[in-house]
């Protein structure tokens, strides 16, 4: 979800306005993708690396996660989407991670839909952390169980808005073969309209995984 800074500093507005304005474009979108029938979805809010940014601004992106992760899930949850954050939530003080973990039990028993939310992810980080499980195992399973993600597929579309043409470190092992897609649009601004065109795109794609 990238651009919710530039979408600000064009209205001479402060940065976390931006990521404020971008919670909403998130809940749009995963409303949207719901309409859809798509039974996965994972945003990338807050990255391993988005925490050398200036302090106040990490501080505004926590307060938001602290201010709003209840009614996300509530919101999801009145369309059948359990909320599963993804990351390494240990960075956050005891007061966040514990509202995680309830907001996360809170809709577990919810199975028709996924809305991942990464805080604090890393793909990176998110390897390690699953060869350090997968080496510990007794049991012969494959490194994908280890995943934060584990028992879910591999994503089919990748979207960055924001202009960037990079993956900043977002799953490095499940995007092996995702179609990608890339948009100059800010997040905030970005639109069922888009998303549609995105999925009538990805279906004139020709899909070979290698083959
Ligand atoms: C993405 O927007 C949201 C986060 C990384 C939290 P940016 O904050 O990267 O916005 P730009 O790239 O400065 O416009
Ligand atoms: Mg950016």
């Amino acid at each position: 979800m990238d651009g919710n800074g530039r979408w600000a500093s064009k209205r001479h507005l402060p940065r976390n306005l931006g990521h404020k304005e971008g919670i909403k474009a998130m809940m749009r979108t995963a409303k949207a993708c719901n309409k859809l029938a798509i039974p996965y979805v994972s945003f990338y809010a807050f990255s391993t690396e988005n925490k050398n940014r200036d302090k106040s601004e990490v501080d505004g992106l926590i307060s938001l996660m602290r201010e709003h992760l209840d009614s996300i899930a509530d919101d999801l949850s009145q369309f059948g989407a359990r909320l599963n954050v993804i990351g390494d939530i240990s960075y956050f003080d005891s007061d966040l991670q514990n509202k995680i973990t309830n907001v996360q039990r809170s809709t577990q028993n919810i199975e028709d839909r996924v809305v991942n939310i990464a805080l604090n992810y890393g793909g990176r980080d998110e390897l390690i952390y699953a060869a350090q499980q997968y080496k510990g195992s007794k049991i012969d399973r494959p490194l994908c169980d280890f995943l934060y993600t584990a028992g879910q597929p591999d994503p089919d579309i990748l979207v960055r808005t924001g202009g960037e043409k990079r993956l900043s470190n977002f799953m490095l092992y499940q995007l092996a073969y995702t179609e990608l897609f890339f948009s100059d649009t800010f997040w905030p601004d970005f639109s069922d309209k888009e998303l549609n065109a995105i999925i009538d795109e990805y279906y004139n794609r020709d899909r070979r995984f290698g083959k």
